[in-house]
């Protein structure tokens, strides 16, 4: 036999030589849950996880970023008596993530701060949009996002992030923060998002789930591979700095295809579902955790991700220390 593959296998050495992939702290975005109040709960739906107060977020941030992690980006579990059908609290400058947002920057100006773009946690519907007799309206709703946009970037988001699905969101959102003078805030878009159940557990974190109906009008039918090139396309029209895939572990194909269809950075989510699968099956002694967590992460940076979103981005900040 002139050919044996396992000889570039022979060793760690070997293997480390001739490795394609690894994870580096600097691939994540760390997102984190935060809510009114002075303490940190746990979150029932996703353990490990927890709604924080500021102070502990911008301690958790800090920790992350002392670790390599580069960047956040951050959930508001809104007081119900703040939601409504208008979802007016997602632009009030003295709402909590504008004052998430400040505490971040005056703390750790180096952090990328992200934020997420949507109506979800602040309409009383649960929709990502607003919602007029069961339709969840396009347009309407896109005026919303950009003052929503604009009230994170006024207080220095570095990165706004529209995980919302409506059409035309990104064409908006970046005339209305060029506008208003915020050229270099950056948008990573949601750019291919599955009406998937891997949310669930999220929607049980932030109270955020649908009162009625499903986000199957606006997010994407996960049946299919194509129209996730004609929403590339349109988001990079439309100005997008990045795009995202999501979830990211069953649709790692979809990676691949938002790849090639694009010469903008790609970034994947790790998200909830996924999360508490590894969890809950680690927790019962039927996987290793760390195993399964650099695994899991390192086949979706192989599909193509240059950028992770994911739960677990502190824990493998500091396994990858050593
Ligand atoms: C809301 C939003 C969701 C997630 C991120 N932003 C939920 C949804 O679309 O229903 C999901 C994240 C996760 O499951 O980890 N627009």
């Amino acid at each position: 036999m002139h050919q044996r593959p396992r000889r570039n296998r022979k060793s760690a050495g070997v293997r480390n030589l001739v490795r394609e992939t690894a994870l580096s702290a600097s691939d994540f975005i760390y997102p984190l849950f935060v809510h009114e109040g002075e303490t940190d709960d746990p979150i029932e739906a996703m353990p490990g996880c927890k709604r924080w107060s500021i102070e502990g977020l911008v301690k958790e941030a800090g920790e992350a970023y002392s670790l390599g992690v580069p960047a956040v980006v951050i959930f508001p579990a809104v007081d119900d008596a703040l939601k409504s059908e208008t979802a007016d609290e997602c632009w009030n400058d003295d709402g909590l993530i504008p004052r998430v947002i400040k505490a971040l920057k005056e703390a750790l100006p180096e952090l990328v701060v992200v934020t997420d773009v949507a109506l979800d946690p602040y309409n009383s519907d649960g929709h990502d949009g607003l919602v007029v007799d069961g339709e969840i309206l396009n347009d309407e709703s896109v005026a919303v996002l950009v003052k929503q946009a604009l009230c994170h970037a006024k207080a220095g988001a570095d990165i706004v992030s529209p995980s919302d699905m409506m059409d035309g969101r990104v064409g908006a959102i970046r005339d209305g923060l060029d506008e208003a003078g915020y050229v270099d805030v950056s948008i990573l878009s949601y750019t291919v998002k599955f009406a998937s159940a891997y949310y669930g557990p999220f929607r049980g974190a932030l109270d955020s789930a649908p009162k009625a109906g499903d986000k199957k009008t606006y997010q994407m039918d996960y049946a299919n591979i194509r129209e996730s090139v004609r929403e590339t396309i349109l988001d990079e029209e439309e100005g997008a700095d990045m795009v995202m895939v999501k979830p990211a572990g069953a649709y790692l194909d979809l990676i691949v295809k938002v790849k090639e269809a694009t010469t903008l950075p790609v970034a994947a989510y790790q998200v909830s579902g996924e999360y508490l699968m590894i969890k809950s099956a680690s927790a019962a002694g039927w996987l290793d955790e760390k195993a399964i967590v650099m695994e899991s992460l390192t086949a979706i940076k192989r599909a193509g991700a240059d950028v992770i979103l994911s739960y677990y981005a502190k824990e493998v900040a500091n396994w990858l220390r050593g």
